[in-house]
């Protein structure tokens, strides 16, 4: 089977740890490398959650260290829906793994410098690290096929009235990004609003009854439980928890799940209230050339399914 190479850069964070879940789980998926993002949590906490989960898949994967603040912003973490860890209340065994001695910058150039192919980028947190790669090191971007990126969104954020979380935290190093030419996949809220769990599917993966299927309902409860108190769409969170970051590596396994539009994205930096808002020219109305896939819909019981397969393969997997 052809592997697709792929790096992940993101900031588990407890959906950013179900998309990692995913993509443990695909054989049809060659990680190179696993780099992390201050977002949901510091540095610190990020990196030591993606050491955490990572040895606990049993995977053995490079993890290496991104920067600790965005570009020009203060950090400011969501402990309030990803908790004081970072991944709710689940305590995961000490990691075996231990940080790369390389920067996630030097690793990533390295990676795509070396590698035969085009690697696929996948991005689940704010695009800190990836900014400040593509100004460092611009010669690397014809080795990325595109970015499968967890961010922003069309209509409507949930940092602010505009601004989907990932692009808030970091909208400097996003705008970096999203000009830099290298194709974009986006998976906004648009998409991972309709992308959730419900809860009899929760019910289905807690039932399951191994250890990783209880830590994974323990970690959504969290979530659903937190992001019901941070959103004032209370109905939205009737139907279930939304698996944002699992998007991101969803689409790239299974492209056909979702439906999106070609279109061109702007990332405003400065909006005294519209800072970190992704501009969606949806009705393509600028004459500016298509930077970005902005997708809208997902087959959302596919989706879910291709979850709860991963959940019990993984299961499987790891008390062998
Ligand atoms: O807005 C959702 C995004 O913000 C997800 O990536 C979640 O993990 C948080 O980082
Ligand atoms: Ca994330």
């Amino acid at each position: 089977m052809k592997k697709i190479p792929v790096i992940i850069d993101c900031d588990p964070g407890i959906d950013d740890v179900m998309a990692l879940l995913l993509a443990f789980s695909r054989d049809d998926l060659d990680i190179k490398l696993i780099t992390t993002e201050p977002g949901n949590q510091t540095q610190d906490k990020t990196i030591y959650n993606a050491r955490a989960f990572t040895s606990y898949m049993k995977q053995n994967i490079e993890i290496a260290r991104g920067l600790d603040a965005p570009f020009f912003r203060k950090l400011e973490v969501a402990d309030e829906v990803h908790g004081e860890s970072g991944l709710g209340d689940v305590i995961l065994p000490e990691p075996d793994l231990l940080e790369s001695d390389r920067t996630a910058i030097n690793a990533i150039t390295d990676v795509l410098t070396k590698s035969e192919e085009p690697i696929v980028l996948i991005a689940t947190g704010p695009l800190t690290n990836i900014g400040a790669l593509l100004l460092a090191h611009p010669e690397v971007k014809g080795k990325i096929s595109y970015i499968s990126y967890m961010g922003g969104a069309a209509v409507a954020g949930n940092m602010s009235p505009f601004a989907e979380f990932n692009v808030y935290v970091d909208p400097h190093a996003a705008d970096i990004v999203f000009r830099s030419g290298i194709p974009i996949v986006m998976s906004g809220l648009d998409v991972t609003h309709k992308a959730y769990v419900n809860m009899e599917e929760l019910d289905q993966i807690e039932s399951m009854g191994t250890d990783l299927s209880h830590k994974i309902s323990s970690m959504l409860r969290f979530y659903i439980q937190n992001a019901k108190n941070t959103d004032f769409r209370e109905t939205d969170f009737e139907n279930g928890i939304r698996l944002h970051d699992l998007c991101a590596v969803s689409y790239v396994v299974t492209p056909e799940l979702f439906k999106g539009e070609d279109c061109f994205v702007a990332v405003e930096t400065e909006g005294r209230h519209t800072a970190g808002a992704t501009v969606v020219d949806y009705m393509h109305r600028s004459g500016k050339p298509h930077n970005v896939k902005v997708l809208h819909s997902v087959n959302r019981e596919a989706f879910v399914n291709q979850f709860i397969e991963a959940v019990a393969k993984m299961s499987r997997q790891i008390s062998q």
